[in-house]
């Protein structure tokens, strides 16, 4: 019913709007201002963690994507080696595991049947299992020996968003647990991060408010056959999520590359008028890749693509490739995930509404996948 969807349409609107909410939900109790963090309930203690050597994620779809921005976060902060894997490829390579490797499965569900697959045969190896998680008592985190659950609610459209946000917040709390509980070597960045968190509801919310003109331009371009994606470093999965979204509502040819991978064959792809979507880095401590993409953009569109760039608020120096310019709040680098997936979701949202898709219930997809 209506009074169901909050006033919204669909589920998944309303689900987007909340993502503020979901987000100060998942950090309530848990991140300090003075940089404590509070994670007791994971049910794995300082001595379980302190002598992982290697970190492995596993999981499916968007939560996939999260894994693949936590490797950023956790190796930088930790120093510990991290590999992201599908759970549906995971166990049939004969991964190496010991009792030393710390596993970390993200569901939303806590019920997609190859991530489950994935944990058992993790735990038959004797390795540590950390569950993230959205459906509190699901399978996954019963069967795992700790779980940090995402308290986003719960999410009715298929297409997760909300969700999305929220394990990206789980995979920060326990990237920056472990470099406490291990001894770190950026011990102020660490402390600067964890009262950072905590101010990424309202900068959600800030991105919220300034959405329009994405909605703006995801009509103008319903009729597209296919839109490409370039991010790096936490970008480049940002990117890889935005085209998955596009795929799951729109039904649309859409891929992400690495922008550094560009010359090496997709620029062959660049045609008059291309819709093609850039997440920039942010400044902060990565003026390098910063540059770097300021000319790939200037590449592609000397090519004639129609840029859509996603740069932070201030950052002059891409104005002048934009054909659409998207602007998201400073916060520090390795965050800037959470504010940079909110346009692309909107963005995607508002293309398949403009195609009379239901973004509530795309077709041949289930919110959750019980069969391997
Ligand atoms: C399905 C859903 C996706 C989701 C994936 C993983 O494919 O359609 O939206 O990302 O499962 O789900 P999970 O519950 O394990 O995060």
């Amino acid at each position: 019913s209506a009074a169901e969807k909050g006033g919204y349409d669909y589920f998944m609107l309303k689900e987007i709007v909340e993502q503020p909410r979901a987000v100060a939900d998942t950090l309530l109790g848990r991140a300090g201002l003075d940089g404590t963090l509070t994670l007791d309930e994971m049910r794995l203690s300082p001595e379980d963690l302190r002598d992982v050597t290697k970190i492995v994620i596993i999981a499916c779809g968007t939560s996939y994507h999260a894994g693949l921005i936590a490797k950023y976060a956790i190796e930088h902060w930790c120093r510990i080696p991290c590999e992201v894997e599908v759970a549906s490829e995971f166990r049939y390579r004969d991964p190496i595991l010991d009792p030393t490797t710390l596993v970390i499965a993200i569901s939303q569900s806590g019920e997609s049947m190859d991530t489950l697959m994935a944990v058992r045969y993790a735990r038959e190896q004797r390795s540590r299992v950390l569950a993230i998680c959205n459906v509190n008592g699901s399978t996954i985190p019963r069967e795992a020996d700790g779980v940090l659950y995402t308290h986003a609610g719960p999410e009715v459209g298929v297409a997760a968003t909300k969700t999305f946000l929220t394990q990206l917040v789980a995979c920060y709390l326990i990237g920056l647990y472990l470099a406490q509980v291990r001894g770190y070597k950026y011990g102020d960045e660490i402390n600067a991060v964890i009262a950072q968190l905590a101010a990424m509801p309202d900068k959600v919310e800030r991105v919220l408010d300034t959405v329009e003109p994405v909605r703006e331009l995801a009509r103008s371009l319903a009729d597209a056959h296919c839109v490409l994606f370039l991010g790096r470093h936490v970008g480049y999965p940002v990117a890889l999520e935005g085209a998955l979204k596009l795929k799951e509502l729109a039904y649309m040819h859409a891929e992400a590359f690495a922008a550094g991978e560009l010359k090496h064959g997709p620029i062959a792809l660049i045609e008059q008028d291309l819709p093609v979507v850039v997440v920039v880095p942010s400044r902060e401590g990565r003026s390098v890749l910063h540059d770097k993409i300021v000319s790939n953009i200037q590449e592609i569109r000397a090519r004639g693509a129609r840029t859509i760039v996603i740069a932070e608020e201030g950052d002059d120096t891409v104005a002048p490739f934009a054909d659409t310019l998207i602007s998201i709040p400073r916060v520090p680098t390795l965050l800037q995930p959470v504010v940079a997936s909110v346009p692309l979701q909107v963005f995607a949202c508002e293309l398949a509404l403009a195609k009379g898709n239901d973004v509530d219930q795309p077709r041949n997809l289930a919110k959750s996948v019980t069969v391997e």
